[in-house]
């Protein structure tokens, strides 16, 4: 389960010979560790985006790209997506093995419990524009959880087991009043008995004039939604929470800042930009051949929504599973979305064109989980709030993780400056 020292990499620089150790991951994966190479050798690496950087060691998630293989602390998620519920899921993030019955027990009652905000946080709602983007109103209520529910710097283990129950069951009630308050009704509690998934659209849809039922094959799409985004190693989010977590600053406003970095385009936001494209599409009576062209073309902005991946160069894993889902939802009697027949055609059409098919660019999470989300009855605009709700058992574990590391220090990455040479001031009376 550990790194393993297996030999040296040498590095001829200069004249000079550095050896630098080679680290062996579980699965056989491989890493220079180049910590000492500035004090060693006046050299630190340049790397755009961390394209090739191990940021850290964790034994969280497991991602093999080039085969299209994922897993969450050792278990496929094929099975963990078949067998496991999102709090089954959470819990084995965070603390590293499936719960025994009775710690389910106790962990489904402790996110029961601390599902509640406090009734003063309810005016900021109140104070939002009918338009502001939910992710932005979620960031700033999850950083205000840290003026309602205060913590120290250092949390005791029990103080840390509340946190985290806060954070994975307030998320869910704050993404549903936000809604409510931005649709003119009124907030409904959540449940001490409802199970997670339940619990958030009965928030969402049920309301004192109607007598909402969760269809349960909804329910269990949004909940294997939920597992597939629960974690999925150094992504951008997850980094930011690294990042800003190493400061040791209050863990609600290290939690706000990964939801800044996941609300993106390039990010979590695609899942909202996929919709939009494929709507754009629809309006246009196209087939996405045209749309096709303009994201091939570097003077466009244009890009294919939910393709490419900085670590698949093969079919995201995730990706399968929620376009099995789409077609259990989708094509059921009754219910048909002309935007997921354009979403097949054009997955089609990209995978046997060869400018996707030279860069490996297949479809990721993001390219069919927003139809899920729309047949659920899920705005537009609250799309990457879901893939929020899902992720944040993995920021948790990883924050986690990083504290219970003796040896974390403050992320400081270093830079190879670019800009001009020293030079002299002039003061403005003489220029
Ligand atoms: C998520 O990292 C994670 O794990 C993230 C995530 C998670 O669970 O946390 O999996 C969730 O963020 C999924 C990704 C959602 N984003 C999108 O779907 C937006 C569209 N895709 C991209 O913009 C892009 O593919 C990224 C951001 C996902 C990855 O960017 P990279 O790794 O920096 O890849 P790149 O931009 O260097 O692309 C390589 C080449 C380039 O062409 P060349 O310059 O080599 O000629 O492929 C092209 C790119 O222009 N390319 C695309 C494309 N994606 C890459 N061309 C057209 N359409 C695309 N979608």
């Amino acid at each position: 389960m550990s790194d393993e020292n297996c030999g040296v990499a040498e590095l001829h620089y200069d004249g000079k010979k550095y050896e630098l150790p080679v680290l062996r991951g579980t699965e056989n994966e491989l890493a220079v560790d180049i910590s000492t190479l500035r004090k060693d050798a006046g050299l630190v690496t340049l790397d755009n985006g961390f394209g090739n950087t191990a940021a850290c060691k964790s034994a969280i998630t497991y991602i093999d790209g080039e085969k299209g293989i994922l897993r969450y602390r050792g278990y496929d998620i094929e099975d963990i997506a078949k067998f496991s519920s999102f709090t089954e899921t959470a819990y084995l993030l965070l603390y590293g093995e499936l719960p025994t019955d009775e710690q389910r027990a106790n962990f489904s009652q402790l996110l029961n419990r601390s599902s509640l905000i406090h009734e003063d946080m309810h005016h900021f709602f109140n104070a939002y524009p009918k338009t502001a983007h939910p992710m932005g109103i979620l960031s700033s209520m999850v950083a205000s959880l840290s003026a309602f529910y205060p913590v120290p710097e250092t949390l005791t283990d029990e103080q840390e087991r509340e946190v985290l129950a806060n954070l994975i069951s307030q998320i869910r009630t704050i993404a549903a009043f936000s809604y409510k308050k931005s649709v003119g009704e009124p907030i409904i509690y959540p449940s001490c008995t409802m199970r997670y998934v339940h619990n958030f659209l009965n928030m969402m849809f049920s309301s004192p004039v109607n007598d909402y039922e969760v269809d349960p094959e909804i329910a269990r799409a949004i909940e294997i939604f939920l597992v597939l985004h629960a974690d999925h190693e150094q992504n951008c989010s997850t980094s930011s929470v690294r990042m800003a977590g190493s400061s040791l600053a209050n863990v609600y406003a290290v939690i706000s800042s990964g939801i800044g970095a996941l609300w993106g385009s390039r990010h979590g936001g695609a899942n909202q930009a996929v919709i939009e494209m494929l709507s754009r599409i629809h309006a246009e009576k196209g087939n996405g051949s045209e749309f096709i062209k303009r994201a091939k073309d570097k003077n466009s902005n244009e890009r294919l929504m939910g393709f490419g991946h900085r670590v698949y160069k093969q079919y995201d894993p995730r990706a399968k599973i929620l376009k099995n889902i789409c077609h259990k939802v989708l094509d059921r009697p009754g219910v048909n979305d002309p935007l997921f027949d354009i979403a097949l055609r054009l997955e089609e059409a990209a995978l046997t064109d060869d400018y996707f098919i030279e860069r490996n660019l297949y479809p990721n999470v993001d390219f069919y989980s927003g139809l899920i989300l729309k047949a659920a009855g899920i705005p537009q605009n609250m799309f990457t709030v879901l893939f929020t709700i899902g992720r944040m058992p993995g920021w948790l574990a990883h924050w986690r993780e990083m504290h219970n590391d003796a040896g974390f220090r403050i992320a400081r990455p270093r830079q190879l400056y670019t800009g001009a040479a020293k030079r002299e001031f002039i003061p403005v009376q003489e220029r």
